[in-house]
């Protein structure tokens, strides 16, 4: 991969191995909660205190987990090429914990909270931070409520332009742990085909869009990436 143009993107799957839960696995959150119920607009107005509830559960988890091997070989991998730019689906922060950076969260983070008047959003971690009582902005003459600063069923992804921009100039992309299930981001494998990219697949199991992918490694990301980011530094394709 030196010398190219690089694109990954990373779903549930990645931290996994850190203990965090993805969605559509076995024992995943979505078997838990109704996704109507905990992650959109509509379970906000309706019920927002289940949906914060749901989330600073989420947020604290922070606290409690670590990057694991396929984090840090994917911080290697972009510290060791000349161009690479790491989208992840996921809200945690265990890429930049990991030593990646210029991470692009297209779904929202969780260590930042967004102001319900402004929008603004801002780092929220300190220990005050994690209450199941509903917190308040920092940037409001009046401080108003805060919500997830996450991205909902029916909201559109973040940094879209930066990402379309980043994919379609991409020759090689790569997904990690992702079931390909969650649109835009299971089609940017297509968008960076049509241009030309070769497209690479490590995943636990076969995704939905399995036929979209030129080279196909299935097992744990984890276990997988740090031998395959060290051929990857090393080969020019
Ligand atoms: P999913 O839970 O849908 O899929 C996780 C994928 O990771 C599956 O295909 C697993 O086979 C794979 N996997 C599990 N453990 C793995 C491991 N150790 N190594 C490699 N692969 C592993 O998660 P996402 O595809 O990320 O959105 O889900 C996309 C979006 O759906 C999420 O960002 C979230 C969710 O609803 C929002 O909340 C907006």
């Amino acid at each position: 991969m030196q010398g190219k143009r690089v694109v990954v993107l990373t779903g549930a799957g990645v931290s996994a191995e850190s203990g965090i839960r993805t969605f559509r696995d076995n024992g995943g959150l979505w078997e838990e909660h109704r996704i109507e119920d905990v992650a959109t607009p509509q379970a906000w107005l309706a019920d927002p205190s289940l949906v914060w509830h749901f989330y600073q559960r989420r947020r604290r988890q922070l606290q409690d987990v670590e990057p694991n091997p396929a984090h840090v070989a994917l911080s290697q991998l972009q510290n060791g090429l000349d161009s690479m730019v790491l989208i992840t689906q996921n809200v945690d922060n265990l890429h930049e914990r990991g030593g990646s950076s210029d991470v692009i969260h297209m779904h929202g983070r969780l260590e930042t909270l967004r102001c319900e008047a402004t929008g603004r959003h801002e780092k929220r971690m300190n220990s005050t931070d994690f209450s199941d009582d509903f917190l308040l902005c920092t940037c409001c003459s009046t401080p108003s409520r805060v919500r997830p600063d996450i991205v909902w069923f029916g909201e559109i992804p973040m940094h879209m332009e930066a990402i379309y921009r980043a994919v379609d100039a991409c020759e090689v992309f790569v997904v990690v742990g992702s079931s390909g299930h969650v649109y835009p981001a299971a089609d940017l494998v297509d968008v960076a085909r049509r241009h030309g990219a070769r497209t690479v697949l490590v995943n636990a199991e076969p995704p939905l869009n399995l036929d979209s992918f030129d080279e196909v490694h299935l097992g744990k990301a984890g276990e997988l990436l740090p031998g395959l980011v060290r051929q990857w530094l090393d080969s020019e394709g």
